[in-house]
């Protein structure tokens, strides 16, 4: 919508959609304090005070600037009024013969019995500075981080660990610390219980487990895998690495978000996989060299943990079934779903139709994915329903401007027909588009930055048959573990770093786009991925809805509209920035987490500065409050609140507090800065804001100098109701 018009409606106390507002009786006229929490009726919580002015607010510019003209950030999840939270596992905490992971990320709840079930949870990845100066203090023993830093001196902290013959004590030491990296990732299966007093403790049955990215690697719990790329594990005469393992795969890592099925099993997703293996693969899709990808070490970052121990780099970057009921369950790869950077996974199960699973690569310039399953759904409770995924077909979708799309296969005999480079936005005047190298004896990728190069591509290839070695089911499974650079080589459409894929009741796919700005490798289509007032490299993200048509599953054509627009308010945006997961409660409504980037939380010198730290929102998908947004939680110092999960009863609301003191590590001595910001009202009148901002997090204890740890929580209003039961 024009911004004007916007402005112009609400103060003519109607909505953006023109429907009228109930509002309440003297919005205008109540003390400033009040005001910012109270705009709109009919809401189930009343918004918290954010750091910049929002429309909701409804108030006026030089009240605006009265009301921010301080604001005091605080290390502490914030919440309505009302509301609480209770800790359920921070990082550290026993999992059977392990460990709580680090990064708390996907959420799944599994209800067996009436306040009752199992909590699955994702371990994404370990935030390198803040890992190693608080592992000793919470995990109870110490590493030799300065020692193999100083070792690796001479080659900038890098090294082909596994090449080191295995009596190396200093192969023995990087064992030891990327062991300790790896168990921190992967997925953990807690048993829960909610009390008489609506707090959820810990059980501790025999189904709690840890499946961490070093399973396998010395008790033979090895992962499973199905789908074409098996073929590829278990070839003879590969061209690349073999780990002799053919389909058992070691481990797990980076699980970002995920999904969960009708019948009970829970999907976790292989995000950032390239940080610890090398991605490109050969023309017949096996790994390079573990030494592609060696181990990394300095003050910041431990990288490549996956190097020492010679994992199968083409085995990650998948998505992983498991059934938290099973305690002999410790995940399936189900290879038909695609290698690529999986953040999260939506079902669409409908009785009689196909199964259609849909999923996001987060990449600058990764794409949207759905599998179709070849066989039909008889029962959607049904455990048998996971053989689904072993037989159909993955499709990549293209987004035309007009707002329709269509999904095209990631098959054999699909033409080849490239993404062109001046499609994409470009970064320092540069577009790229990355593909599969041409010369596929070398194999790996290559960028293109000029439409003339695709030409020739285009002359040199035809199929996605021309490019991948093998017989046709190895090819197959070759371009799945492929994905993302076959897709480029289709035309699949490159977007703004997908993050969720969740799909409402009406069977409406939502997908959040969380940064349209490019990057070295890829960005999004130009003429798709457009900010509110035209604008290309948008970094402050959207989220999309994407209908079917005749809303069939297995249809091949879309269409597809942006539902809320991320960004400052005096510019067109909603008031948040970078959405990332998404969860519908009971109503269709939607809520919402940011994830910007760590660095730039409350940094007056960068523009993301201003919004403050990571944060929750509400959204309501229809009724006179669609359109608007509603903050619902602020995060802890440095954090991202990820997972978002109700429970049926709408009770509970379970969430992710992932990397507390990610940037700036513990906080000392209660320590703060005071930062001055320029903001602007919501009428573009500017204004200096004084902000008080702690320095690194204590979060979850609180107490000075005590380590900051990533934190599952359940948040519930203190009166025990239901969180999205309509406060008045
Ligand atoms: Fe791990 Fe895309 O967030
Ligand atoms: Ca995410
Ligand atoms: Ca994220």
């Amino acid at each position: 919508m024009n911004l004007k018009r916007r402005h112009f409606l609400m103060f003519m106390g109607a909505t953006a959609g023109g429907t009228l507002l109930n509002l309440t009786d003297n919005s205008f006229s109540m003390p400033f304090s009040q005001v910012v929490a109270k705009p709109t009726n009919k809401l189930s919580f009343k918004p918290i005070k954010l750091p910049l002015p929002l429309e909701i607010n409804l108030i006026t510019s030089e009240q605006q600037i009265k009301t921010y003209s301080t604001y005091q950030v605080v290390d502490d999840l914030v919440l309505p009024e009302d509301f609480t939270y209770d800790i359920i596992a921070a990082w550290g905490d026993p999992i059977a013969d392990s460990r709580f992971g680090y990064n708390n990320d996907y959420l799944s709840f599994i209800e067996t019995s009436p306040n009752e079930g199992y909590l699955t949870v994702n371990f994404e990845y370990i935030s390198g500075m803040t890992w190693m100066t608080t592992y000793e203090k919470v995990i109870g023993k110490s590493l030799p981080f300065e020692e193999v830093k100083l070792a690796l001196k001479e080659t900038q902290g890098e090294i082909n660990a596994f090449a080191l013959p295995n009596n190396n004590p200093l192969k023995n030491q990087i064992i030891e610390i990327s062991k300790e990296g790896l168990i921190d990732q992967g997925i953990g299966i807690i048993s829960i219980r909610r009390n008489a007093d609506g707090k959820w403790t810990r059980t501790f049955s025999k189904a709690d487990r840890r499946i961490t990215g070093i399973s396998g690697l010395e008790d033979k719990k090895y992962l499973k895998s199905t789908g074409p790329a098996v073929a590829v594990f278990t070839k003879a005469n590969k061209r690349g690495y073999d780990d002799q393992l053919g389909s058992k795969i070691i481990g797990t890592f980076q699980n970002c978000a995920g999904g969960t099925t009708p019948w009970g099993t829970v999907f976790s997703a292989e995000e950032n996989y390239q940080d610890q293996v090398f991605e490109p693969v050969f023309a017949d899709g096996t790994s390079f060299d573990p030494a592609k990808k060696p181990f990394f070490i300095n003050n910041a970052e431990i990288d490549g943990r996956a190097n020492v121990f010679g994992l199968a780099s083409n085995k990650y970057g998948w998505m992983v079934e498991v059934d938290p009921a099973n305690p002999n369950d410790y995940g399936t790869k189900h290879t038909w779903l695609g290698r690529f950077r999986h953040e999260a996974v939506g079902f669409r199960v409908v009785e009689g139709k196909p199964l259609a699973v849909y999923s996001g690569c987060d990449r600058r310039g990764g794409h949207i994915y759905k599998f179709i399953s070849k066989d039909l759904i008889r029962n959607p409770q049904d455990k048998q329903n996971s053989k689904l995924l072993e037989r159909g077909m993955l499709y990549g979708a293209k987004f035309n401007p007009d707002g329709t799309g269509k999904w095209i296969p990631l098959t054999l005999n699909t033409s080849i027909d490239p993404v062109l480079p001046s499609q994409i936005v470009a970064r320092q005047g540069i577009s790229t588009i990355v593909l599969p190298n041409p010369n596929r004896i070398e194999g790996g990728i290559i960028a293109h930055s000029k439409d003339e190069d695709i030409a020739s591509y285009k002359q040199q290839f035809k199929t996605l048959s021309d490019l991948y070695e093998g017989k046709p089911a190895e090819k197959q499974g070759a371009i799945l573990i492929d994905a993302h650079f076959a897709a480029n080589a289709i035309g699949v459409t490159c977007t703004a770093r997908p993050e969720d894929t969740e799909i409402a009741p009406d069977g409406t796919l939502y997908i959040t786009f969380t940064s349209g700005t490019p990057g070295e490798d890829g960005g999004p289509d130009k003429n798709i991925f457009k900010g509110p007032n035209g604008e290309t490299s948008y970094e402050y993200g959207w989220i999309m809805s994407l209908n079917e048509d005749q809303n069939d599953p297995a249809t091949m054509s879309f269409r597809w509209k942006m539902f809320a627009t991320g960004g400052e308010p005096t510019q067109g945006g909603l008031g948040f920035s970078n959405p990332d997961n998404l969860e519908f409660d009971a109503s269709g409504n939607l809520w919402m987490v940011c994830d910007m980037s760590t660095g730039s939380h409350n940094d007056p010198e960068k523009p993301l500065g201003i919004f403050g730290n990571n944060t929750a929102w509400f959204l309501p998908t229809s009724g006179p409050n669609m359109g608007n947004a509603y903050p619902f939680a602020i995060g802890p110092m440095d954090t991202e609140l990820t997972g978002p999960w109700f429970t049926k009863d709408q009770q509970t609301l379970f969430l992710s507090v992932q990397h507390p003191g990610e940037a700036k590590g513990i906080r000392q001595n209660m320590a703060f800065q005071e930062q001055e910001f320029t903001l602007r009202t919501t009428q573009g009148q500017e204004f200096i804001q004084l902000r008080q901002v702690p320095i690194g997090s204590n979060w979850p204890t609180k107490q000075a100098n005590d380590p900051p740890r990533p934190a599952v929580v359940a948040i519930r209003r203190l009166d025990n109701k239901g969180i999205t039961t309509v406060w008045s």
